[in-house]
């Protein structure tokens, strides 16, 4: 679980990260307008002040360099792609977490359609997303409760779609919550990180991947994943 938490944090790192880059070089590239101005002035500068411009310049190089670095390492496509089976990757999830199932006592059942398909996606990425939805289950369910994992397919205008979702019965999401459950650091527990769902988000977005949810106070809550047709590995 401490490695689970640590990879969210993470993946919100390299987001933050790339954002924050992008936005440092719009500022440098006005900063570099005017010492390449500067330069072009040169022969009018006293030897001091050229010296500092030519000093300047190396130095916004040398940042330059290590912006394209950061950027070209937070886009890199290093995720591999993996043949995943969605009842087996499932079974991977319900042993990582039920260790805290137990500990509540909760049911855990599985309804998982035989004759999937197959998916095409990095699973440690799929197993993240997963463990984050099951450990909000979890953590929203009460004691001996019961949360639901389903995986089914659906055409959808012609496409084939999968789907994975998760069901508790637990406290559910107050209507107010629910535009910011979705965004960093928003979270109602005293021990909460508040980034679970917004990693969901962002990986989901990454593979074209839609994540919705629907819930009811004292009811519970249903989070679920769909995957498309570019995820999918079509047989025959
Ligand atoms: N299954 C769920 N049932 C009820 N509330 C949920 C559920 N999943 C998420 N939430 C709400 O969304 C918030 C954000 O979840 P998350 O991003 O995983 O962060 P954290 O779990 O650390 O609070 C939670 O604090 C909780 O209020
Ligand atoms: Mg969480």
């Amino acid at each position: 679980m401490e490695n689970f938490v640590q990879t969210n944090k993470l993946i919100l790192l390299g987001k933050l990260t790339a954002s924050l880059v992008h936005e440092i070089r719009n500022p440098l590239s006005a900063i570099k307008l005017n010492l390449d101005y500067m330069s072009m002035a040169q022969d009018d500068l006293p030897e001091d002040i050229r010296e500092i411009v030519g000093e300047s310049l190396d130095a916004f190089e040398q940042v330059n360099f290590l912006i394209e670095d950061i950027l070209d390492f937070t886009r890199r496509p290093t995720t591999k792609l993996h043949q995943v089976n969605l009842d087996s990757i499932t079974d991977r999830c319900l042993k990582i977490i039920s260790v805290s199932a137990r500990l509540k006592g909760l049911t855990i059942e599985k309804e998982i359609e035989t004759d999937l398909p197959l998916l095409n996606v990095n699973k440690n990425k799929l197993m993240q997303i997963f463990l984050n939805l099951l450990n909000n289950a979890v953590e929203a369910s009460s004691e001996k409760g019961k949360v639901i994992i389903r995986a089914y397919s659906r055409n959808d205008q012609d496409c084939k779609n999968a789907i994975w979702e998760v069901q508790d019965f637990g406290s559910g999401i107050k209507d107010e919550d629910k535009e910011k459950i979705l965004g960093d650091y928003y979270t109602t527990k005293t021990q909460g990180h508040g980034i679970g769902l917004s990693v969901c988000k962002m990986l989901t977005d990454e593979l074209k991947s839609e994540l919705t949810f629907s819930s009811l106070v004292g009811q519970g809550s249903t989070f679920t994943v769909r995957f498309k047709e570019n995820c999918i590995i079509t047989q025959g």
